[in-house]
């Protein structure tokens, strides 16, 4: 996509306002994402100035967001390049993060103001949904419901709101938008929880198997816990560095239960609603999105 490559530059220009050249450079450091959030914008509300700016700020708290998870999550690896944090120190991460946020809130303060609403809101929510993914690594959760409540928060909460603030923008339904990029980033983050199980650490850019090692009972996790026989030999891998022999356990414990099958089959239904909440817009490429997310390898 074409028009990213604009986001990018607005996303520069916005950073070298701030006048500051370590900025400037550390912008380039980081590596750059799926960009996700702007494309569902772009293909929302078209290509103008106004898109390319709110792309601009979405991707911003995003980024901000990220340079603030790995210093929490402790993680080295970025989308396959040293984070920041390893670059340099957390305090960098820390600090550079609170930059693009405030800049991005600054930039936000001339947009609409149902759009700043919604796009702030959906800030308070995901900051919300990082400290509960924070507590329910404390203990082996086995709560669906919770689950689905933090990573509402966490994940699909930015990209629920960046749906909507497109349609606000184009003059479309916002609540038909809104639960398109809900139901979206809900899948999105059920994917992700997949990935980190069936792909390798070279495709991931991060190591494979280590939601589990960190402590994160995800869905195809929630799923074998309630169907595998030995539970307790479950519970005692929880926390703990897999030897190969309890590694390949545990995909044969996947396999055997359908959790990973059946973790794939909840984020197609999620996608399927998220069609269905804009299918009077008959937008293809919104589709085309969707199919594209949950069939993705990384
Ligand atoms: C990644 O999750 C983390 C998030 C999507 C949200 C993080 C939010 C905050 C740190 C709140 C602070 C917000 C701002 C704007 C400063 P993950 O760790 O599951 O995914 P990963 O494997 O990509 O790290
Ligand atoms: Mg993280």
């Amino acid at each position: 996509m074409e028009e990213l490559s604009q986001v990018k530059d607005q996303i520069k220009e916005f950073v070298e306002d701030i006048n500051d050249p370590k900025s400037l450079e550390l912008l380039d450091l980081l590596a750059t994402g799926k960009m996700l959030r702007s494309k569902l914008i772009l293909k929302i509300a078209g290509i103008s100035q106004q898109s390319i700016e709110l792309c601009a700020v979405v991707e911003m708290i995003h980024a901000a967001s990220l340079l603030h998870d790995d210093v929490i999550d402790e993680a080295y690896t970025r989308r396959g390049k040293p984070s920041i944090n390893a670059l340099f120190d957390n305090k960098t991460s820390i600090m550079f993060g609170d930059i693009l946020y405030s800049k991005a809130f600054t930039q936000l303060t001339f947009m609409d103001k149902e759009i700043a609403y919604t796009i702030s809101n959906a800030v308070t929510l995901l900051s919300v949904g990082e400290m509960l993914d924070v507590d329910l690594t404390k203990d082996f959760n086995i709560s669906y419901d919770k689950y689905l409540d933090m990573i509402y928060k966490k994940t699909a909460s930015l990209i629920e709101a960046s749906a909507a603030s497109a349609a606000i923008l184009a003059n479309k339904d916002k609540d038909a938008f809104a639960l398109y990029g809900k139901n979206l980033g809900l899948a999105f983050q059920m994917i992700d929880d997949i990935l980190d199980i069936t792909q390798d650490s070279s495709t991931l850019g991060k190591p494979a198997l280590l939601d589990f090692v960190e402590g994160k009972v995800t869905i195809p996790y929630l799923f074998l816990y309630q169907r595998v026989e030995n539970k307790e030999y479950l519970k005692s891998l929880y926390k703990k560095e897999l030897s190969a022999k309890e590694a390949t356990w545990l995909k044969e414990q996947f396999k055997s239960t359908n959790s990973l099958e059946d973790s794939i089959k909840l984020a197609q239904d999620l996608g399927n609603i998220a069609i269905k909440s804009i299918v009077n817009y008959n937008n293809q490429d919104l589709v085309y999105i969707m199919e594209s997310m949950i069939n993705r390898e990384f």
